[in-house]
């Protein structure tokens, strides 16, 4: 798919944030609103769907494949769905973007439907691992050719009737989990999926919320999920809570730059996202949770992030899942800190949009930062709170959290950071840069 013309961006140090913010919807839950959504018997009503090219990306490919997808005046989003088994043969490939999200998770979904589906992807995402997917796909009957590597573009020959399994994650993953839990919708029988390491727990609370016959046991530090297949789901009204994974930008943007005082509201604080807030308060920042609600079955509030003094930690590892796209922020905010951060035990950074441990080391290391490389994460000596010298190029690889995080560093340098491409941000935040100037009093 053609990218469109790289767009560079310069930033230095802009002064302290002030303001209220909104972030836009959450991206897994708006992903799987509109799948289910498309999955459903009857008419769905989406508000606060993220409008990001990640999740019109899923979209585009629903509607290719029956379901009847628009966006009202007021910005909701109606979902006709096809019921569970009714997805129809796509005329043409279905174009995934920059979002494995959406491939992976699509790929469940067609892999027990007797349809024949082709994905393809931009650069980025087609040199991200899809085995992991294709493998327990395969073991339910699935046949898939996937280009040398198990990557895209590949095709996916559903079957219908599948055959049930139990799957056990080798990898800590909410993709692959969901993936195969989507493959279950239309597969006689129960599907199980044994997660050793709990991941972003969207799909389960979602699928329980359309009315799927779907368990969670919890035994011996393992989640056992179960879910009954050839389901009918009923249509649902979703409200989608503010994405944390955009929120987190901007709470470590205020948490730097000195005099910073401002509210995120509506963050979704679902305890599988929420990692990077356990972390920066445990690094010294001042967060606090204003009205803790629920909202679309997930907990929520408005956080109030001011300036504070950061200092170094060592990640704890088992954090790592409910953490994994907060990593790219989190090295910045580690750079700004005081002493030495250790974030190790999180070698899947290598495999996400870019291969976020190298990229981030060289963008940092450019403007200033003292970092060290291990195959599984890093590790950064802070400069107490002394401002990046700046003066530097970074690479965002088509990566939309390279190109946010390294903005957020800008914010902190003396001389400016230039980014060779915020292009990729508009995947997962359009608005990013307009809550850029309004924070920083430039809108
Ligand atoms: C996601 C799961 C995570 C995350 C991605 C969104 C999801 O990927 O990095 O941005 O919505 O399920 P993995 O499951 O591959 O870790």
């Amino acid at each position: 798919m053609p990218h469109p013309a790289p767009r560079p961006f310069s930033i230095a140090a802009r002064g302290p944030l002030a303001g209220r913010i909104t972030v836009p919807g959450d991206k897994s839950i708006s992903h799987r609103a509109l799948m289910l959504g498309a999955l459903a018997v009857g008419t769905s009503r989406i508000t606060g769907l993220l409008e990001g090219e990640d999740v019109l990306a899923t979209a585009a490919a629903l509607r290719g494949m029956g379901a009847t997808i628009i966006r009202e005046d007021d910005g909701a989003w109606v979902v006709d769905g096809v019921g569970v088994g009714g997805l129809l043969q796509p005329e043409s490939a279905l174009e995934m973007g920059n979002s494995g999200t959406s491939t992976r998770l699509l790929m469940g979904l067609v892999a027990t439907h007797p349809i024949t589906t082709t994905f393809t992807g931009d650069a980025s995402l087609s040199k991200r691992p899809m085995g992991r997917v294709i493998e327990p796909l395969a073991q339910m009957g699935a046949d898939i050719t996937a280009s040398p590597g198990g990557r895209l573009p590949l095709m996916v020959r559903g079957i219908a009737p599948a055959v049930r399994i139990d799957y056990r994650l080798p990898v800590a993953s909410a993709q692959v989990k969901s993936a195969v839990l989507l493959a279950g919708l239309n597969t006689p029988g129960i599907t199980r999926v044994i997660e050793p390491v709990p991941t972003r727990d969207h799909s389960e609370r979602m699928l329980a919320g359309f009315g799927a016959d779907l368990t969670v046991e919890e035994t011996g530090g393992e989640r056992i999920i179960a879910i009954r297949g050839e389901a009918e789901l009923q249509p649902q009204q979703i409200t989608v809570p503010g994405d944390p994974s955009s929120a987190a930008f901007w709470a470590v943007a205020a948490s730097i730059v000195p005099e910073s005082d401002i509210v995120i509201a509506n963050v979704g604080l679902n305890p599988t996202r929420a990692g990077l807030f356990t972390v920066l308060r445990a690094m010294g920042a001042d967060i606090e949770e204003i009205d803790r609600r629920t909202v679309g079955g997930e907990p929520v509030a408005d956080l109030r992030v001011r300036h504070a003094a950061l200092s170094a930690i060592e990640v704890p590892h088992d954090l790592a899942p409910s953490m994994i796209d907060e990593y790219p922020i989190l090295f910045v905010a580690a750079a700004l800190a005081e002493g030495r951060t250790v974030a190790r035990g999180a070698e899947e950074l290598r495999v996400k949009e870019s291969d976020r441990i190298a990229v981030m080391a060289t963008a940092l290391r450019a403007a200033g930062a003292r970092i060290e490389e291990f195959e599984d994460g890093l590790t950064i000596e802070g400069r107490g709170g002394a401002p990046l010298a700046g003066n530097a190029h970074a690479a965002s690889h088509l990566d939309h959290r390279i190109a946010m995080a390294m903005t957020v560093a800008g914010l902190a340098a003396i001389a400016p950071i230039t980014i060779d491409d915020i292009a990729p941000v508009a995947t997962s935040y359009p608005a990013f840069f307009g809550t850029l100037d309004q924070l920083t009093g430039q809108a």
